[in-house]
């Protein structure tokens, strides 16, 4: 899929999204107890695409509320229109979203990309608080310098303040650092705001019709420290 001379010179840190990128926001679904049932994968699907819908709109209403109570309203929406109403259910799948599988090729790129010196960071929609507990289950924290939230901006992606405030708090110029994420959208606001971006394209989906396509692609992370020449 990526061109394999295809090369990212310069990079001093690795930013990457969370979920859908290092965790997988399937597995809450597929890990309950509601896996069985013939509606699980519209469940997460539907889950999915409305939790990421209210964001975009919560910001474009000025009415932000931070992204646990975004993935519960979404959730309680995808529960009634698929007929699974149960607050048993509910609990157990928000508190499944609290330690998302992490995708199996998280961890050694994370790993290598550290022990080669590059600096890495999460910048993720998630909250605060469920960010801490998704890279504390998914036993990721020692690969990461900063897991970063865009609660200390209260918008959501793809707002360039997002990105603009990632690369202060890392202290590094947006052009030496290197974005990734599975999220096409998020990969164009980044590239839009002035990082060079990275989108993992774990499913093969077409490419998005926006302004500022990423610079790379990748079918996994695993790609990632050949790109930056590590
Ligand atoms: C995040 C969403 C986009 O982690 O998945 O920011």
């Amino acid at each position: 899929m990526s061109d394999p001379r295809a090369r990212l010179p310069d990079i001093d840190a690795c930013v990457f999204d969370a979920y859908g990128t290092l965790l997988d926001v399937s597995s809450a679904v597929m890990r309950s107890s509601a896996a069985k049932l013939p509606q699980a994968d519209q469940l997460w699907r539907l889950w999915r695409s409305k939790q990421l819908e209210y964001t975009w709109l919560r910001s474009l209403m000025n009415r932000h509320a931070d992204f646990w109570r975004v993935t519960g309203e979404s959730l309680d929406h995808a529960m009634e229109q698929l007929g699974l109403s149960d607050p048993l259910l509910r609990a157990e799948l928000m508190q499944l979203y609290l330690q998302l599988d992490p995708y199996a090729d998280v961890a050694p790129a994370l790993k290598t990309l550290k022990t080669a010196g590059m600096r890495t960071a999460i910048l993720s929609n998630g909250s605060t608080t469920m960010l801490a507990a998704g890279v504390a289950a998914a036993k990721i924290r020692d690969n990461l310098d900063m897991v970063l939230s865009i609660d200390e901006v209260s918008v959501f992606k793809p707002s360039p303040a997002v990105y603009g405030r990632a690369a202060e708090r890392l202290g590094v110029p947006a052009n030496r650092i290197c974005f990734l994420s599975s999220n096409g959208w998020d990969a164009h606001g980044a590239q839009s705001f002035g990082f060079h971006s990275v989108w993992v394209n774990r499913n093969k989906l077409a490419p998005d019709r926006l302004p500022s396509p990423p610079e790379i692609v990748v079918a996994s992370l695993t790609d990632v420290p050949a790109l930056l020449g590590l």
